[in-house]
């Protein structure tokens, strides 16, 4: 297939980009760089044997998706561009629904009017809000708690409308848990701008000697040793529930799916602290601080859904999650020496 990953230089799109190429598919990555690197293309050319086609664009250019859907032929779409910082999106909502609601918007019009209406859309657990029972499955019922989670409900009711309207379409919405780790080849991951928000890449950054140490957000949640629980997902394994959601779509006649992607299993900040110190023999210095506004106790997925109706199951365990984390954070280290 001819695909177009929308945001596919960011840390989940490149990862998505390499297994579609080695499995023979066309991909076109269109990004608007504006939390990523063009670096990343040459990584992901090492890693794939191959050029992947970089075109620089924003989806809220309607035309300029139109240009490159025409011109590659483009039958499906993985849409990952968007922005993602919880703290920003309070900060900043215009900026938000901006971005990720009217571009995804666009990017609905630009499909349509080209005739490929097949679309994965990176969702997030965010969209279950507070937890009323877990693991959390596809049922639980919905809410936003923050902004960024409002656009992420309002881009799903927005296809399960179009959905609805023409059973042509083709959409899974993907609910992701916590992605972290990197390729093997420590070749990309995450790599954010300024301080991060999120746990690994903040621990990453720790361990490098870049960061002085980690805040703990809270011991006093009701969890097995008070810190916050969550289900991280090793982002290789994340990327094949990408692929197999696109099998899945091509042959269903059901014009929306919904799967969760996670493990199913949850793990402290303090599991992740020490398992990281382990595996990689760094030590992660760490204060306890005061709870962050918004967090919950625990989150972790129900999986079934997706292991029955995808055949698709998270395989990679928490040290393969660490270890990789800490093989890119070399080579970041190597690169910037550089
Ligand atoms: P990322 O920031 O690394 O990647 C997003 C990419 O989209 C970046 O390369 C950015 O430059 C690009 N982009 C943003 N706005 C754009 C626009 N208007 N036009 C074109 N390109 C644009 O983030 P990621 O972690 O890879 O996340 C990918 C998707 O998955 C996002 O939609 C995010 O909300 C969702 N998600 C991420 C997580 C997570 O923890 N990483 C969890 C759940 C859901
Ligand atoms: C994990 C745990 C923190 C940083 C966020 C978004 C969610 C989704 C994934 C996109 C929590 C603790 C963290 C730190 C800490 N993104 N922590 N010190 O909050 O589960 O989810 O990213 O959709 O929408 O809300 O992930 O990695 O920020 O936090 O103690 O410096 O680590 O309190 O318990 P979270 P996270």
């Amino acid at each position: 297939m001819n695909i177009l990953l929308t945001g596919g230089a960011g840390y989940i799109g490149s990862h998505v980009a390499a297994p579609l190429v080695s499995a023979g598919h066309h991909v076109v990555c269109f990004d608007n760089l504006s939390n990523s690197d063009p670096s990343v293309m040459e990584r992901l050319e090492a890693i794939t044997g191959q050029p992947v086609p970089l075109v620089t664009g924003d989806i809220r250019n309607g035309d300029a998706l139109r240009e490159v859907m025409l011109g590659h032929a483009i039958e499906a779409v993985i849409h990952f561009a968007g922005l993602k910082a919880v703290g920003e999106s309070v900060a900043e909502p215009m900026k938000y629904y901006d971005n990720n609601v009217r571009g995804t918007l666009s990017l609905l019009e630009a499909m349509a009017d080209c005739g490929a209406k097949t679309l994965v859309f990176s969702s997030s657990a965010t969209v279950y809000g507070q937890p009323q029972y877990l693991p959390l499955d596809e049922n639980h019922p919905t809410s936003a708690t923050n902004p960024y989670g409002r656009t992420k409900l309002m881009i799903e009711e927005m296809l399960a409308d179009v959905a609805a309207a023409d059973p042509e379409w083709r959409i899974a919405i993907l609910r992701y848990f916590n992605p972290v780790g990197a390729h093997d080849s420590g070749l990309i991951g995450e790599n954010p701008n300024g301080v991060p928000n999120n746990l690994m890449p903040f621990i990453g950054r720790v361990a490098a000697g870049r960061l002085k140490e980690l805040s703990v957000f809270g011991n006093d949640y009701d969890t097995p040793d008070g810190t916050g629980v969550r289900d991280y997902i090793h982002v290789v394994d994340l990327a094949d529930g990408h692929v197999a959601a696109l099998d899945a779509i091509a042959k269903t006649n059901q014009p929306l799916s919904i799967w969760n992607l996670g493990t199913g299993t949850g793990y402290s900040v303090l599991d992740m602290v020490k398992a990281f110190e382990r595996v990689n023999g760094v030590p992660i210095p760490f204060r306890i601080a005061p709870r962050r506004d918004g967090d919950v106790a625990s989150c972790f997925a129900s999986p079934e859904r997706a292991a029955r109706e995808l055949g698709w199951t998270a395989e990679r365990d928490l040290d393969a999650m660490c270890s990789s984390s800490w093989r890119f954070e070399h080579m970041l280290a190597t690169r910037n020496a550089d």
